[in-house]
């Protein structure tokens, strides 16, 4: 990535080139600041803010399919479950947005998903009002998402493991405090700016695979190889793939 990052950056230098005054874009706008004041916001600044923009919109939505992918195939109730859902439910050929969200057992599986595995798991640190104290400006409270979806007294018992049914058995004050809590896209000011795109992505794809596809963990007693830097990654999730009706 830092090389891709680098090429476009040159593409785009220096600012007042053709094809930089013709952008309007987050790039742009990194560069015009740089030139106007380099010693406060220097090149380094613009390459991180970029890199971080783009691995902000892909490593997320793409670690997010991930540990759908390997919950579901590694529990084959729950994957038979969620096919029959699909294969009974009238899609459209290319599955729509309106349609994944529609499907019940679908979205318990995505919910369960991103609460039990947030692809930014670390601490999102803000200014704060604890107990009605307002914390002077350079005192940061942080929140986990990781550590906060497995509060048992929202979720419900055996918060460490995935099970969809819990958003379906939940009932509606349950439900309302499960969702307040979800906290996989952050909060306040600086929620994710990307989360609709995000779901948008998530709510076709995976019932489009799920659908169209036979699928099979090819070791499935093995775990899931993962770490986490700044946002969880996984390795290992090798899957046998066969088109249904072939
Ligand atoms: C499942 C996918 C995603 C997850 C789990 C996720 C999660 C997050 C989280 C936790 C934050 C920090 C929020 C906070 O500080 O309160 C964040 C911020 C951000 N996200 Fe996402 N994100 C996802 C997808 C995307 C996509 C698709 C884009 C762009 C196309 C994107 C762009 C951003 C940006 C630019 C910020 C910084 C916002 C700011 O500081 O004001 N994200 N995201």
């Amino acid at each position: 990535m830092p090389e891709t990052a680098e090429s476009v950056l040159k593409e785009f230098q220096p600012t007042d080139s053709e094809k930089a005054k013709s952008a309007i874009c987050l790039l742009k706008s990194l560069l015009d600041a740089h030139v106007s004041s380099p010693e406060h916001f220097e090149m380094e600044d613009v390459m991180a803010i970029s890199m971080g923009a783009i691995a902000a919109g892909s490593d997320t939505t793409a670690s997010t399919m991930h540990s759908f992918c390997w919950h579901v195939l590694a529990n084959p109730d729950i994957h038979h479950k969620l096919t029959a859902e699909l294969l009974n439910a009238k899609l459209s050929p290319i599955v729509q947005y309106d349609e994944g969200i529609a499907l019940p057992y679908f979205q318990a599986c995505l919910k369960e998903t991103m609460r039990l595995q947030p692809a930014l798991p670390y601490n999102i640190t803000r200014g704060a009002t604890v107990n009605d104290t307002v914390l002077p400006g350079s005192v940061r409270v942080g929140v986990s998402a990781w550590v906060m979806h497995r509060d048992e007294t929202v979720f419900g018992p055996y918060s460490r493991s995935f099970r969809p049914e819990r958003w379906l058995e939940a009932n509606d004050g349950r439900l309302k405090k499960m969702e307040r809590c979800m906290f996989q896209f952050g909060g306040g000011s600086h929620a994710c700016i990307g989360r609709h795109l995000a779901l948008f992505e998530l709510n076709k794809v995976l019932p489009q695979i799920f659908r169209q596809y036979e699928m099979e963990l090819i070791s499935p007693d093995k775990p899931l190889e993962h770490f986490t830097g700044f946002f969880y990654s996984q390795k290992g999730l090798y899957v046998s793939l066969r088109m249904r009706g072939t």
